[in-house]
């Protein structure tokens, strides 16, 4: 979704601003542009529809703007189609004030109109213009910046990350936030502001995060920010701790295939840290002993492929805890009547930790008084500071708008928690729990010996990528697994796809086999092996072209019925999505790649879904 950068320093912004535009790419965009104000107080304004590549053309570089203070930003429509004039910065109507924007106003047509009702003129379709036009309105009548745009704060609605700067202020931009990320970064001799901390990491690792109602008055020195009653607050600065290269591709030919080769070294930092002596253990969280065996249900709420995690939770965490276990769309479940209370955790899952679903859902969690823990990679992310507990991922930074490392660790993390639950509320064997241990530490080994033998997916892929609609069947794990198979599938090769409960093929979807149709068939939980070859021999009697994942153990039965198959080492039922996801990712990687698709910035997604 949007990216901001805003720098002030006392190199030329332009260039700096570019490069950090190019780092935020991968949020997802449409369109993209820069303005800089010079020291005397010109600013200029650059701005294209299309790729980052054509804002270099049209800047040189960046190279064509003078000065050293600026912002820039990467667009992805909301409001307005995706074009020249649509573009971020938006300017006010005597060109002083450019405004770049992540979020929606949601009250900019009453503002529009009175603005228009004093004689503003506007050029574009945004909702982001009347923040630019507004701002001028206001500093027209006090001339001073930081009052106008509190006063344009206090009247706009709605969520975003703002940067601004005005050519009668020179030395300095503001930004302000709510309910859309941003961070201020202290370099050397300059200050940025940034949607994430790749935008700026070349520069510095020091950063604050800014909290909702704040606003940050930035200049080459530092940043002075203050709340929303305008009383100066004192940021707390962390040193990031992930390094520039993690951000690169490192000889992949894509981001998404170097993160899905990275998941055996991800898992093992997610896992290893929290084994003590063959145990579990959580340091840090609020959770008592007491509290955990007061729990009677759990939500697990999220959005995509994070909610897809607390479909396998619900299988995972109900054999474990013996209690109810719900996975929730972050989405629904913050406009519905949700039956939370004290005796509910709520579990919130989210790889970026900036959803905004899930940020509401998470807050309308905690009104209701249930007791939230959440899942998250992005460290001092909002979601991750608004839960009362927090586990972090430490995946590492994930570029590619598929997810398949954050996926896994949140998964490997999900089902620690549930043995560490279970094992809290006595509801595991001794032998269940020694077991999944074991399995645990063999987890990051198999993975790789998954990921070692890529040529078998990588011939079927080559086999399948014609197709133009599939199906994902499973039962109970499977099922979970399907959803997300399905999910990597549809994103990057646009192929029409849906997961469906074997079961339920009979209830109508059995109507749309055909000869030809392609049906992945997920058979890896051993439990129900038998249950899936059933709906494996209905789809191929009614003609499927059938795709078959199972495990080693079943793999000789299910080649009887079927020629395509895939196969995963064994594992305990709890782990086996750990291992059986990968060939998913990598089928869905190689189809991609046949059908020449732009794999890690598939169109019309975000990396980071920052509006509703
Ligand atoms: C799909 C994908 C998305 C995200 C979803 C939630 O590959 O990445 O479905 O899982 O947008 O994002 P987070 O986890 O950042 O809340």
């Amino acid at each position: 979704m949007c990216g901001i950068v805003g720098y002030a320093g006392s190199a030329p912004a332009g260039p700096i601003l570019l490069e950090g535009l190019q780092k935020l790419e991968y949020r997802g965009y449409d369109s993209a542009g820069i303005a800089v104000v010079s020291e005397d107080g010109v600013l200029q304004l650059k701005k294209t529809k299309g790729r980052l590549a054509a804002l270099s053309e049209l800047t040189d570089g960046g190279k064509c703007f003078s000065g050293c203070l600026g912002i820039g930003h990467t667009r992805w429509a909301t409001h307005g189609e995706p074009n020249d004039v649509n573009s971020h910065p938006h300017l006010s109507e005597d060109g002083r004030v450019a405004v770049v924007h992540n979020g929606i106003i949601e009250n900019y047509v009453e503002i529009k109109e009175f603005l228009q009702g004093e004689g503003v003129h506007f050029r574009s379709d945004t909702d982001t213009e009347v923040v630019a036009q507004l701002i001028e309105y206001y500093f027209r009548r006090s001339g001073d910046l930081l009052d106008a745009v509190f006063k344009v704060l206090h009247r706009i609605e709605g969520a975003y990350a703002l940067g601004i700067i005005c050519a009668d202020d020179p030395d300095k931009f503001i930004a302000a936030r709510k309910d859309a990320p941003l961070l201020l970064g202290y370099g050397e001799d300059c200050c940025f502001c940034a949607s994430d901390a790749t935008a700026i990491l070349r520069h510095t690792r020091c950063v604050s995060y800014m909290d909702d109602g704040e606003v940050a008055v930035i200049s080459r020195g530092g940043a002075t920010v203050y709340d929303s009653m305008l009383r100066p607050v004192n940021k707390e600065r962390h040193i990031i701790d992930w390094d520039v290269s993690s951000a690169e591709k490192g000889g992949y030919e894509h981001f998404m295939l170097k993160e899905i080769m990275e998941q055996p070294e991800a898992v093992r930092k997610t896992i290893s840290p929290r084994i003590r002596d063959g145990r579990i253990c959580f340091d840090g969280l609020s959770l008592t002993v007491d509290y955990i065996r007061s729990v009677q249900r759990i939500c697990i709420v999220a959005c995509g492929s994070s909610y897809h995690v607390g479909v396998v939770g619900k299988y995972n965490l109900e054999h474990l805890l013996h209690i109810p276990v719900e996975p929730c769309l972050a989405s629904e479940f913050r406009y519905s009547d949700p039956v939370v209370g004290p005796n509910t955790l709520v579990i919130i899952i989210s790889q970026s930790g900036e959803t905004l679903d899930t940020m509401k859902a998470l807050g309308k969690a905690k009104s209701l008084g249930a007791h939230t823990l959440a899942i998250v990679n992005v460290v001092g992310s909002s979601i991750a500071r608004d839960a009362d507990d927090v586990l972090y991922t430490w995946a590492g930074p994930e570029i590619a708008v598929a997810t398949t490392k954050a996926y896994s660790t949140q998964l490997v993390l999900l089902d620690m928690l549930g043995v560490w639950l279970a094992d809290m509320r006595g509801s595991i064997s001794r032998e269940e729990y020694g077991e999944l241990m074991h399995a645990l530490d063999r987890l990051p080994e198999q993975m790789q010996t998954v990921l070692d033998n890529t040529e078998d997916i990588k011939f079927l892929a080559s086999r399948c990528f014609n197709h133009e609609s599939v199906f994902f069947i499973g039962r109970n794990l499977d099922y979970a697994l399907g959803m997300e198979g399905s999910l990597k599938l549809k994103e990057i090769s646009y192929i029409h796809s849906e997961a469906y409960a074997g079961g339920e093929l009979k209830h109508g979807t059995i109507s749309l086999i055909v000869d030809g149709t392609l049906v992945i068939a997920l058979g890896t939980y051993d439990p129900l092996f038998d249950k899936t070859m059933s709906n494996v021999v209905e789809v191929l009697s009614r003609g499927a072209d059938v795709l078959a994942l199972t495990t080693e153990c079943n793999a000789e039965e299910m080649k009887k019925t079927v020629d395509k198959v895939l196969s995963v080492p064994d594992a305990h039922r709890i782990l086996q999505p750990s291992l059986a996801v990968l060939p998913l990712q990598l089928f869905a990687y190689y189809v991609a790649l046949q059908r020449g698709c732009d794999i890690d910035k598939p169109r019309n997604l975000a990396k980071s879904v920052t509006v509703e």
